[in-house]
């Protein structure tokens, strides 16, 4: 049988990682083999782990390059996840369809916008190919509704890849951006 692509998205702070996660113990629980990746670029929380904003972990293979998946999987292999995709190249998209074909289940979780609203690459692209598409919403930080979709940037602009958690976003419902667009 073939492998499924699922895409979490959404701002941040909407519990992507979380997903990610649950989807992993449950594979887990099944004794299933797994591997976990995250992008070198993503370096919040230490080396070799991903991990949520209330600080829940598990470990995983840092990679520079979608490509360095191919050489740390065999086609043993039940499924492969991926937290921060929108930091990873486009060919990350051409590597999901083909361990799909190979029977092997993708789990991906990124931003689908940086905080310019401008949509990542590569989310983008593997939304359009992913068999389910999750997409997640944050408590807006402004109006307190559970309707938040923009990541807002609160500190001086330190270019679209800016790692960092509360001390420079907050997660925005598109009312209060609107507001906060003509203050
Ligand atoms: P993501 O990977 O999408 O950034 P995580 O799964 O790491 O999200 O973290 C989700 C957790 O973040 C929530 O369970 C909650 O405890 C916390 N959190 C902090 N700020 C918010 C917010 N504005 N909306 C929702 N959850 C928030
Ligand atoms: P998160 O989705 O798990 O909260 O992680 C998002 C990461 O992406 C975090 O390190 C901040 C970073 N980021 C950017 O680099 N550019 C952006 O425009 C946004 C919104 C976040
Ligand atoms: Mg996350
Ligand atoms: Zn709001």
């Amino acid at each position: 049988m073939t492998g499924k692509i699922t895409v979490i998205t959404g701002p941040m702070y909407s519990g992507k990682t979380t997903e990610l996660l649950s989807f992993v113990e449950i594979y887990n629980i099944g004794k299933k083999k797994t591997l976990v990746f995250k992008p070198a670029v993503d370096n919040r929380y230490g080396h070799d782990i991903v991990s949520t904003h209330t600080g829940f972990s598990v470990k995983a293979e840092i990679i520079a390059r979608a490509s360095e998946i191919m050489k740390k999987i065999t086609p043993e292999f039940d499924a492969i996840f991926i937290d921060e995709v929108q930091f990873l190249d486009t060919e990350l998209v051409e590597i999901a369809k083909k361990l799909a074909f190979q029977g092997i289940d993708v789990y991906c979780a990124g931003l689908d916008m940086s905080y310019l609203e401008k949509p990542f690459e590569t989310t983008a692209r593997l939304l359009a190919i992913a068999d389910v598409v999750i997409k997640k919403k944050a408590v807006c930080e402004k109006c307190g509704e559970h309707r938040a979709t923009y990541s807002y940037k609160i500190v001086p602009d330190g270019g679209e890849i800016d790692v960092g958690g509360k001390d420079k976003y907050i997660a925005i419902c598109r009312d209060c951006l609107k507001q906060l667009k003509s203050t």
